[in-house]
C-alpha cells in the first residue's frame, strides 16, 4: 500500500514537472515572440532584409580593413548592419572581433549568429557521420555532437550546419558519409538524438549550438548519385523515406533548416513553396528558420529557373527560404521588390523574425559574446574527455564484415605481423572528409595503434601510394595508377609473416561533396597488391578505410577477414587495434547494403514489393540482372561480433490487433560464443497488402543488447499505429487493416518469422 501511495506521488510528481516545464517553456516563446516583434518594430526593412544575408568570411578581421571588391563590400554592409549571420569566421579572437562590428557599429547593434560546418567534431574529430551510424548506438551518437558542439562553441561558433539527415541508397553520392544511410526509422532516430547533442537543453548555454537539418530536401536522390544532379522522384518515397529524419528534426525542435543544390521534379527545391512553406512551416509547424545553401539562390538563374536576380530573390522568398547564403541576392534585391509591391512586407517579416527569435534564444541580446571566452577555447578543445569519447565512439562504428577461420581476434604475442596498405600508417586520411577546423595529421594511424601491442612484431610496407598531389583539391588529388615500385617490398615481408593486416580503400578526401564516383572498386593499384600479397600469404585481414560503401567481391571472396573500418577520426588507430586484439569485440552493424558491383545500385533493403520478385519455379522473367546475383555482397544490417548470437521464441502478444492496440513483440536471444559481446537486435515489418505498394522490409525498431558468453535475454518491441502506417502517394498517413509480417534478427536477412492481423477498431 505505502509503495503504492509512493508510486502515485512519484507519477504526480513527473506529470507536474512536465506540465510545468512545458507551461515555463510556453512562456520563455511568448517573452521571446514580444521582444522580436517589438525590435522588429524599430528596424527599417533594409535591415529586416539584413537579417536575411550571410555572409562567408571575408578578411582577417583583426588585420586591416578589406581592400578588394567584395571584402570590401561585405565590410560595408556589415557595419549598415546588413548581414545577419556569418559563415567560417571562428576562433575566439576573430569572432568577437567581428561581433563588435556589428554590435558597435550598426544603429540597431543587432548581434550576429556565427555559422560553420561542425559536421563530425571541431578539433576533436569522431567518425564520419555515416561511420557513426554504424554503431546504432544513439547516446553515444548523442555525444559525439555534444562534444562537437563544446568544442566549437568554444572557438565562438553558435551554429552549425549538421546534421546532415539526407536518406541516400547510392554510394556513387559522395556525400552519404555526411548521412546515416538508407534507412529512414533509423535516419530519424540518428538526426534526433545529433540535433540534441548540439542543441542540448538550453540554447543559451555557452556550450550549445543552434543545429541545421539538411539539406531539404531529396539531395540524396540525385540522379545516378552525380553531385548536384537533379532528384526525380516519387511522392512515394518522398514522403516516406526521404521527409521522416527531417521531421524527427524538426520534432526535437531545430532551429535551421538548409535547402539543397538539387531541383525535385523540376522545380529547384530553393525555390519550393510545396516543400518549404506547405510541408515544413505550416504542415510540420516549424519554428525556426530555412537557409539556403551556398548561393543556391543565384543558381535559380544559372538554372534557367530565375531570368535573373530580381525572379531569384522573389521566388525563394515567397517559396519560403529565409536567409541567403553567399548568394548576394537578397540584399541586393529584396528591398526593392516590396517597395515594388512584388513582394509582401509580410514576408521579409516573418523571415527577420524567424532568424531574429533563434539569435535571443541563443542568448546573444544578452551577451553578443556570450561564446567568446578565451579560456574555454584554450581548454576546452582537444580536451581529454573528448578524445576518450571519440575513442568510444570509434569502436563502436567498426563493422566486422568478415571473420573465416577466426583469425581475429589476434593473439596478443607471438605473432609476426606484415603491416601493408597505403592507409596504414595515414595520420590524415582517417579524419575523413568535411572536417575544415581540423589540424591535418591529427589522427592516431592504424600503425600506431599496433605497435603498442608490443608482444608482437610488426613490419611495414606501404606497396603502393594511393595518390599523388593536394588532397584537399579533389581536382589535384591524382590517384596513382603507375607507380609500382612498393609491391614486391610488401609481398616480401607478406611472405615471412604469421599474419598480414593490410590497410586500403579510399583517402579521407575521395569522398563528400563533389566527390562522386562511377566505380566505387578499391581506387588506384591496391586491388593489385592485395592480389599479389594474397599469392603468397592467405591469411589476411583486409581492413576498409572509405567514406562510402566499396564493390569489393574479390575480396570478400578471398580474403578472410574483413573489417569495415571507415573514416574513423582522431582515434582510429586505438579504435582499430582494439577491435583487432579483441579489446572490443566489434558490434557495428551496416546502414547501407554494399553492392557486388556498381551496376546493381540503386541496391537498398526496404525495396518495394514487385509483381515478378522471385525464380523459385526457374522463371526467366523475374525482377534480376542476367549477369550478376540479385543479392548485395553485404546487407544492411550485417556485422559480425568474435561471438555468435541466437534468436529464438519470437512471440507476439495478440495474433489480431486493432488500429489503436500496442502489440508487444518478445525475442530470446543469447550468445552462443565463448566471448561476450554486444548485438544489435533488429525489428523489421512487413505490411503484406495495401493501397500503395508496400516494401518487403521496413525497420521498425532494434535494440542494442550487451550479452555475456551464453547469457540469453528477452528483447522486448512495441509496435503501434505510429509504426504500422505510411504516407499515401498524396502525403496523408494512413494505417491499413490486414496481414502484418514480423522479422526479427540481427540483419535485414532476418532469422525468424512472425505475422499478426490488423483489424478495424
Ligand atoms: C554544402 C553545405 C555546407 C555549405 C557551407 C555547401 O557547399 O552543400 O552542406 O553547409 O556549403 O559550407
Amino acid at each position: 500500500m505505502k509503495f503504492k501511495n509512493l508510486l502515485f506521488f512519484l507519477l504526480l510528481s513527473i506529470v507536474y514537472n512536465t506540465i510545468h516545464s512545458q507551461n515555463k517553456k510556453d512562456e520563455e516563446t511568448l517573452k521571446i515572440n514580444k521582444k522580436v516583434d517589438s525590435l522588429l518594430s524599430l528596424m527599417t526593412i533594409e535591415e529586416k532584409v539584413g537579417q536575411m544575408n550571410l555572409y562567408n568570411g571575408f578578411w582577417e578581421v583583426t588585420g586591416p580593413v578589406p581592400k578588394d571588391g567584395s571584402s570590401k563590400k561585405k565590410y560595408e554592409h556589415l557595419k549598415k548592419g546588413l548581414v545577419g549571420a556569418m559563415l567560417s569566421v571562428r576562433g575566439v579572437e576573430q569572432v568577437k572581433a567581428v561581433q563588435k562590428i556589428a554590435v558597435e557599429e550598426t544603429r540597431l547593434g543587432i548581434p550576429l549568429i556565427f555559422g560553420f560546418d561542425v559536421i563530425h567534431g571541431y578539433k576533436t574529430l569522431s567518425p564520419i557521420p555515416l561511420a557513426e551510424s554504424c554503431s546504432w548506438d544513439l547516446e553515444a551518437i548523442e555525444k559525439s555532437a555534444r562534444i562537437a558542439a563544446i568544442e566549437a562553441s568554444a572557438a565562438g561558433l553558435n551554429w552549425t550546419f549538421a546534421p546532415m539527415v539526407d536518406i541516400s541508397r547510392d554510394p556513387r553520392w559522395g556525400r552519404v558519409m555526411e548521412g546515416a544511410g538508407e534507412d529512414p526509422y533509423l535516419g530519424s532516430k540518428i538526426a534526433a538524438a545529433r540535433v540534441k547533442g548540439f542543441q542540448g537543453t538550453d540554447l543559451s548555454a555557452p556550450n550549445t549550438m543552434a543545429a541545421t537539418a539538411k539539406h531539404f530536401a531529396a539531395y540524396g536522390f540525385a540522379e545516378s548519385g552525380k553531385e548536384y544532379n537533379s532528384a526525380d522522384i516519387g511522392t512515394s518515397t518522398l514522403y516516406n523515406i526521404v521527409l521522416p529524419p527531417f521531421k524527427a528534426a524538426v520534432d526535437m525542435d531545430v532551429k535551421a533548416i538548409m535547402n539543397s543544390f538539387n531541383d525535385l521534379n523540376g522545380i529547384p527545391v530553393t525555390a519550393s513553396k510545396f516543400l518549404q512553406r506547405d510541408i515544413l512551416k505550416e504542415k510540420w509547424g516549424f519554428k525556426g528558420f530555412v537557409v539556403s545553401d551556398w548561393a543556391s539562390m543565384q543558381e535559380l538563374i544559372t538554372w534557367g529557373f530565375a531570368k535573373d536576380k530580381n525572379q531569384a530573390a522573389e521566388l525563394a522568398s515567397k517559396a519560403g527560404s529565409d536567409m541567403d547564403m553567399e548568394g548576394y541576392i537578397y540584399v541586393e534585391a529584396l528591398v526593392d521588390l516590396v517597395k515594388k509591391g512584388i513582394i509582401k512586407a509580410s514576408i521579409i517579416d516573418e523571415a527577420a523574425s524567424r532568424i531574429l527569435n533563434v539569435k535571443f534564444q541563443l542568448g546573444l541580446f544578452e551577451d553578443p559574446y556570450r561564446y567568446c571566452n578565451p579560456k574555454n577555447e584554450k581548454n576546452l578543445i582537444y580536451h581529454k574527455s573528448h578524445q576518450e569519447a571519440a575513442l568510444d565512439i570509434a569502436k563502436k562504428s567498426i563493422v566486422l564484415l568478415k571473420n573465416e577461420n577466426n583469425i581475429l581476434p589476434l593473439k596478443k604475442e607471438g605473432q609476426k605481423i606484415a603491416l601493408i596498405g597505403p592507409l596504414a600508417n595515414e595520420k590524415n586520411s582517417p579524419l575523413g572528409s568535411w572536417r575544415i577546423a581540423s589540424d591535418d595529421n591529427t589522427a592516431i594511424s592504424i600503425l600506431e595503434g599496433l605497435k603498442q601491442y608490443k608482444n608482437n612484431t610488426i613490419q611495414y610496407e606501404k606497396g603502393v601510394d594511393l595518390y599523388t598531389g593536394n588532397t584537399h583539391f579533389i581536382k589535384e588529388l591524382k590517384v596513382n595508377t603507375t607507380d609500382r615500385s612498393g609491391i614486391n617490398e610488401a609481398v616480401k615481408i607478406a611472405s615471412e609473416s604469421d599474419i598480414v593486416i593490410m590497410v586500403l580503400g579510399e583517402h579521407g578526401f575521395q569522398s563528400g561533396e563533389a566527390r562522386s564516383r562511377t566505380t566505387l572498386d578499391l581506387p588506384g593499384l591496391q586491388q593489385e597488391l592485395l592480389e599479389r600479397v594474397f599469392g603468397v600469404n592467405k591469411n589476411i585481414v583486409l581492413i576498409l578505410n572509405n567514406g562510402r560503401p566499396l564493390t569489393i567481391p574479390w575480396a570478400a571472396k578471398h580474403i578472410p577477414t574483413i573489417i569495415e573500418a571507415w573514416q574513423l577520426g582522431s582515434q582510429t588507430g586505438n579504435a582499430v587495434a582494439q577491435v583487432i586484439y579483441g579489446d572490443y569485440n566489434p558490434s557495428g552493424k551496416l546502414t547501407m547494403t554494399f553492392p557486388r558491383n556498381v551496376g546493381q545500385i540503386p541496391i537498398y533493403y526496404n525495396q518495394k514489393s514487385t509483381g515478378r520478385p522471385t525464380n523459385e519455379n526457374d522463371n526467366v522473367f523475374w525482377s534480376h540482372y542476367s549477369d550478376s546475383e540479385k543479392t548485395p555482397l553485404f546487407p544492411f544490417g550485417h556485422g559480425l561480433s568474435y561471438t555468435t548470437f541466437k534468436y529464438t521464441n519470437l512471440s507476439l502478444d495478440k495474433k489480431a490487433a486493432k488500429i489503436n492496440d500496442t502489440i508487444t513483440v518478445k525475442v530470446e536471444v543469447t550468445n552462443t560464443g565463448n566471448y561476450d559481446g554486444k548485438e544489435v537486435v533488429q525489428l523489421y515489418i512487413q505490411d503484406v497488402y495495401g493501397k500503395n505498394v508496400r516494401p518487403i522490409k521496413e525497420l521498425k525498431g532494434f535494440a542494442l543488447v550487451p550479452l555475456r558468453k551464453h547469457e540469453s535475454k528477452t528483447v522486448t518491441f512495441t509496435l503501434d499505429k505510429t509504426k504500422l502506417g505510411y504516407f499515401d502517394t498524396e502525403g496523408n498517413y494512413i494505417v491499413e487493416p490486414g496481414e502484418f509480417k514480423i522479422f526479427v534478427g540481427g540483419s535485414s536477412i532476418t532469422s525468424l518469422e512472425s505475422d499478426f492481423q490488423l483489424v478495424q477498431e
